[in-house]
C-alpha cells in the first residue's frame, strides 16, 4: 500500500474503497466487508450516502483493528454551521459505531462553511477526528478558508477521471499543503470509460485492465483513489496496481484524454447549485 502524510502524524492509505450509492440493504455491508478482506483500509463514506450504519456493520464485524483503518465521512451543506455540524459529527459518529473518525469532510462548498469549520477545528483539538478537509472546493474557494481560517484542510475530495484530470486544481492544492483525493476515478463508467481504445491499448501492453491503468495512472499522480464496486471479483481487480509502472509515453497519451470539463456537477454553475441544493 502507498500512503500520503496529510497532517502531521497522520497517514492515509492511498487506496481506498467508495460507497456512494450502495443503498440497497445488506449490500454495503457485504461491499464493505470484501473491501476489508481483500485490504483495503480506507473506507469512504458521507451522511448524504444514508449507509454509515451499514459500513459501521462491517468494520463491527471485520475484526479489523481500529488503528489500522481510515474511515471518511462528510457533513452535507444542510448539516453545516457550529451546532449543525457537532450534531451530524456526533450522529455520523454513532451509526458507524466509532469513537473518533480519521477524516472528517465538508462535502459540497455551500451553506454555513466557516460554522462548520470552527466546529472541525475543535473537533481536531478534542481528538475526535485525526483531519479535517473538504471536497469539490475549487482553488478560489480553498484559498478563501485557508486565508481565514487557523487549520488548512488537509484534503480536497474532488472529481478526477480521464476525461476530467484537474491538472490546474492539483498544482493549487499542492503548492498549499492539500491533498489531493479523486472522487469517481472511473467516470462512473460514463464516455465508455471501460471500452476507452488509449486505455485499452495500454492495459494490454501491462496484462492488466482499464480499472487497473485508471488506478495506477491516478497513484502515480500522487492522487487519493476510491473507486467504489459491489463485485468482489472487481473489488480485488481494483486493489492490484501496485506490481507495475506507466511510461512517459502512456501518461502522455492518457493526457489527452482530458476535455477539461466535469461529467457530473458544476459547483461553480448556479442554476446547477440550485437544482441539486434545493431539497
Ligand atoms: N465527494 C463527492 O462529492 C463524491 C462524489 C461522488 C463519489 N464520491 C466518492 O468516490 C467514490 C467513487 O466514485 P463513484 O462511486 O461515483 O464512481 P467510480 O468509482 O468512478 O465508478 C463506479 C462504477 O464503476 C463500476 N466498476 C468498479 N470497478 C470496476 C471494474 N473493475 N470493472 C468494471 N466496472 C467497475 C462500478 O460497478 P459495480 O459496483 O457494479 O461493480 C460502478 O458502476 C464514491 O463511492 C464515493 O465514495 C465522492
Amino acid at each position: 500500500m502507498m500512503y500520503k502524510e496529510i497532517a502531521p502524524g497522520v497517514k492515509m492509505p492511498m487506496l481506498g474503497f467508495g460507497v456512494y450509492q450502495i443503498e440497497e440493504k445488506g449490500v454495503c455491508k457485504k461491499a464493505v466487508l470484501d473491501a476489508l478482506q481483500t485490504g483495503y483500509r480506507l473506507i469512504d463514506t458521507a451522511s448524504f450516502y444514508q449507509n454509515e450504519s451499514e459500513v459501521g456493520a462491517a468494520l463491527a464485524e471485520s475484526g479489523a483493528s481500529r488503528e489500522e483503518l481510515f474511515i471518511t465521512t462528510k457533513a452535507w451543506p444542510t448539516e453545516l454551521g457550529e451546532d449543525k455540524t457537532k450534531r451530524a459529527f456526533d450522529a455520523s459518529l454513532t451509526r458507524l459505531g466509532l469513537d473518533y473518525i480519521d477524516l472528517y469532510l465538508i462535502h459540497q462548498p455551500f451553506g454555513d462553511i466557516y460554522g462548520a469549520w470552527r466546529t472541525m477545528e475543535q473537533l481536531l483539538q478534542d481528538g475526535l477526528v485525526r483531519a479535517i478537509g473538504v471536497s469539490n472546493f475549487a482553488p478560489d474557494r480553498l484559498m478563501d478558508l485557508i486565508l481565514f481560517n487557523e487549520i488548512s484542510p488537509a484534503v480536497n475530495q474532488i472529481e478526477i477521471n480521464v476525461f476530467y484530470q484537474q491538472w490546474e486544481a492539483q498544482a493549487f492544492m499542492e503548492a498549499h499543503g492539500v491533498a489531493v483525493e479523486g472522487w469517481a476515478p472511473f467516470a462512473r463508467g460514463r464516455n465508455s470509460v471501460f471500452e476507452e481504445p488509449t486505455l485499452q491499448e495500454i492495459a494490454k501492453a501491462h496484462n492488466k485492465t482499464i480499472p487497473q491503468v485508471i488506478l495506477r495512472w491516478q497513484l502515480e499522480r500522487g492522487i487519493i483513489c476510491i473507486p467504489k464496486s459491489t463485485h468482489t471479483k472487481r473489488i480485488h481487480e481494483n486493489f492490484d496496481v501496485f506490481d507495475f509502472d506507466l511510461s512517459p509515453a502512456e501518461k502522455t497519451a492518457i493526457k489527452l484524454l482530458d476535455t477539461g470539463k466535469t461529467l457530473f456537477f458544476d459547483q461553480r454553475d448556479p442554476s446547477q447549485v440550485e437544482a441539486r441544493m434545493k431539497h
